[in-house]
């Protein structure tokens, strides 16, 4: 029997999965369209078909995955790489070929995007980094640690354990300031 990831079963799935992720994606923009369009339920109706698209995009990952999801680690090293290429290649390149044709505002629309790959690349880096060594939770120096889900400040050298107030665990805090904008 040929191997799993050779069956044109496994491509199938590959499709199915890529296909569910536009589809989500797509369903988001409808909803923001119906909305302004003042059709509330059927931008509600997206919006749950988007959430359900979601669930099926996952289901497939895990079935190409044998059984597993990456984890939060590998996410974020796979997200930067994915800006990366945008930003050094891929928009840059077709900034190029924008102008080249004469759609120069597409061009520079390529450019400013490219610039925001960039950033998006450093700021993906810089969160991988804090989780694998110690920063995402710890400093040299007090620092003012936010709960994101009661708004608890805490000072210190450390983010604590358990929030006080609503005793969420330690990865709800954020060093104030340095959460993605
Ligand atoms: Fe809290």
């Amino acid at each position: 029997m040929m191997r799993f990831q050779d069956s044109q079963t496994h491509a199938n799935l590959q499709t199915a999965y890529e296909n569910e992720l536009s589809a989500a994606a797509r369903y988001r923009l409808a909803a923001t369209q119906a909305r302004q369009e003042g059709q509330i339920s059927v931008s509600g109706s997206f919006l749950i078909m988007s959430r359900h698209a979601m669930t099926h995009a996952a289901l497939w990952q895990k079935r190409l995955l044998n059984g597993t999801c990456p984890n939060t680690m590998q996410n974020l090293r796979d997200a930067a790489q994915g800006e990366f290429g945008q930003w050094t290649w891929k928009y840059t390149s077709f900034a190029k070929t924008a102008r080249q044709e004469g759609y120069g505002e597409l061009a520079d629309l390529f450019e400013r995007l490219a610039e925001i790959a960039c950033y998006h690349n450093v700021c993906l880096c810089r969160l991988a980094d804090d989780l694998a060594g110690e920063r995402m939770y710890h400093r040299e120096e007090d620092a003012v640690w936010l709960c994101l889900a009661c708004g608890y400040a805490h000072t210190g050298p450390a983010a604590p354990s358990q929030c006080p107030v609503c005793a969420k665990p330690k990865g709800w805090f954020e060093a104030m300031g340095e959460g993605f904008e």
